[in-house]
């Protein structure tokens, strides 16, 4: 070992992990494909991520369609986006808007058709619609690890699904997802926002190998903790609301740099993104490289939210 890692391989090693990060970080540079003119797609766009992502892409020049539930807050965005130009030369457009349930199969199928009219086409589709969930796994109700995974998982996958035969014809199109941290490793208490987001990576990640003959791509963007409203609308384990604004929510990341985080991702084309601080990213190779001591620190922190609660 000693003679092969002598006689100048240290540097020669040194030197290729340089020119690597040089790349990674050119390629991060990189401006990457316009938007201006685009027709985007982004579902839970009345608060948290989804609002500020229609604020970035309407500022680049996208022609959006705003999904949720809620109608008035939609219409609010909209008010908001008209009144507001990017600030640039590009010209901006007022945003459409298309409200249904993405937990309801049948509403999501007719919400795509109200999606194409809208402009005819899809180019961006940003699943980002999303609801969390505090629990533990004894006193859960098996009904509501169900419709975490409707909303998290079927919704995004059954528009996904309606919309991509539009793109396969046009040989054009891309395929945004919202995941998290969570969908790359599971934390206590978390059972089924984790099995979610991990059924949601594995998806999209299929679904990325399979239209790439399209010249389709598919990007999923794992995000950290966000300052958003995401643990005040959690569902708890006999399905009532969380109610509490996490201390670790409250301390996450800025949306609006989130926001910006998933721009870069589209018009770079990147396929998989961890938007987080180095914490989470390193236990994501700690899950890999060492599973057995990710599993102990899980434990541990198990316990020791046991202990607060007895
Ligand atoms: N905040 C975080 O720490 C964090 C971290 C990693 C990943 N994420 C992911 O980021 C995404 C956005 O979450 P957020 O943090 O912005 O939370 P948020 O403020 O609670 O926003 C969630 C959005 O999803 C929509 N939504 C929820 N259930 C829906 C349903 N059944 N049908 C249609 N729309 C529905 C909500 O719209 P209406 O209630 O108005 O219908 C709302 O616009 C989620 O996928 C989440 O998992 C968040």
């Amino acid at each position: 070992m000693e003679r092969v890692l002598g006689a100048g391989m240290v540097p020669l090693i040194l030197a290729t992990m340089g020119v690597f990060m040089l790349y990674r970080i050119l390629v991060r540079l990189r401006p990457g494909a316009t938007l201006q003119d685009s027709v985007v797609v982004i579902t839970g766009a009345s608060s948290g991520l989804g609002r500020e992502c229609a604020r970035a892409f309407h500022a680049a020049g996208a022609r959006l369609v705003l999904c949720g539930r809620d109608a008035g807050r939609l219409q609010q965005l909209v008010q908001e986006l008209s009144e507001t130009s990017s600030g640039t030369q590009l010209q901006t457009y007022t945003p459409s808007t298309v409200v249904f349930d993405l937990a309801d199969t049948a509403s999501v199928v007719t919400a795509a058709e109200e999606i194409l009219k809208c402009y005819g086409q899809v180019d961006v589709l940003v699943n980002n619609a999303g609801i969390s969930y505090r629990g533990n796994i004894l006193d859960t109700h098996l009904l509501v690890q169900r419709d975490v995974m409707e909303t998290n998982y079927f919704g995004p996958i059954s528009l996904t699904q309606a919309l991509l035969p539009s793109m396969v014809r046009r040989r054009s199109g891309h395929v945004v997802v919202i995941s998290s941290i969570q969908g790359k490793i599971a934390i206590p208490y978390r059972s089924a926002y984790a099995a979610s987001k991990h059924a949601t990576q594995a998806y999209f990640d299929c679904l990325r190998a399979e239209i790439e003959q399209y010249g389709i791509p598919v990007t999923v963007i794992s995000p950290g903790y966000i300052r958003t409203n995401l643990s005040v609308n959690a569902v708890t384990g006999d399905g009532s609301k969380y109610g509490v604004l996490d201390k670790t929510t409250a301390v996450g990341w800025d949306p609006r740099d989130v926001a910006q985080g998933v721009l870069r991702a589209v018009r770079q084309k990147r396929k998989d993104v961890v938007l987080a601080s180095p914490l989470p990213s390193l236990a994501i190779y700690l899950r890999t490289l060492w599973p057995a001591l990710f599993f102990k620190l899980m434990a541990s922190s198990a316990r020791t939210k046991q202990k607060k609660e007895a």
